[in-house]
């Protein structure tokens, strides 16, 4: 088996979804983000702490709209944002992993001509991290 890749950036204790639901041990959080869109928005928010935060990463539009309301009318804040594509926020990414302060996962590297195969095992949805896709150095792209 796989080591989760939570672990693997520093995570402290990891809750395995396949397992167990996090929304569903009498825990409260401050914060919770969810990256991959899987989390019950109801019970989610139950679960927050006074003032907490709910993080989206990939919003449905019901939950953009009961995020909203529910920003307006209680202490929580439901949060989305979409990614931003200027060169420039690449360009801060970049030094920001160059000087260790964010951690890359890489699961996969699939030369250029494997572009497909690494398609299909991105789109299974159980990537661990990033897919790269190697570009030989001395090809134009
Ligand atoms: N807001 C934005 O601007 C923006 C930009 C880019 C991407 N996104 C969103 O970010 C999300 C992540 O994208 P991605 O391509 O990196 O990953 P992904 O392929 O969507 O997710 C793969 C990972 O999600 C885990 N996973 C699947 N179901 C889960 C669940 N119910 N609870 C917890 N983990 C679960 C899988 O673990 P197992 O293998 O163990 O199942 C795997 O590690 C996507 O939903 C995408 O739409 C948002």
């Amino acid at each position: 088996m796989r080591q989760p890749c939570s672990n693997r950036v520093g995570a402290d204790h990891v809750i395995d979804y396949t397992q167990e639901d996090f929304t569903r041990r009498g825990e409260r959080y401050d914060v919770v983000i969810d990256v991959v869109g899987k989390s019950s928005f109801g019970r989610t928010v139950r679960c927050l702490r006074a003032n907490g935060r709910y993080i989206l990463g990939n919003p449905s539009l019901s939950g953009m709209f009961r995020g909203a309301w529910l920003t307006a009318v209680s202490d929580k804040q439901i949060i989305w944002e979409a990614a931003s594509y200027q060169p420039e926020d690449a360009r801060l990414l970049m030094a920001l992993i160059e000087a260790g302060r964010i951690k890359i996962v890489i699961d996969r590297r699939y030369p250029l001509a494997d572009t497909t195969v690494a398609h299909r095992y991105v789109e299974a949805g159980h990537k661990q991290g990033h897919v790269v896709i190697t570009v030989a150095q001395d090809r134009e792209i």
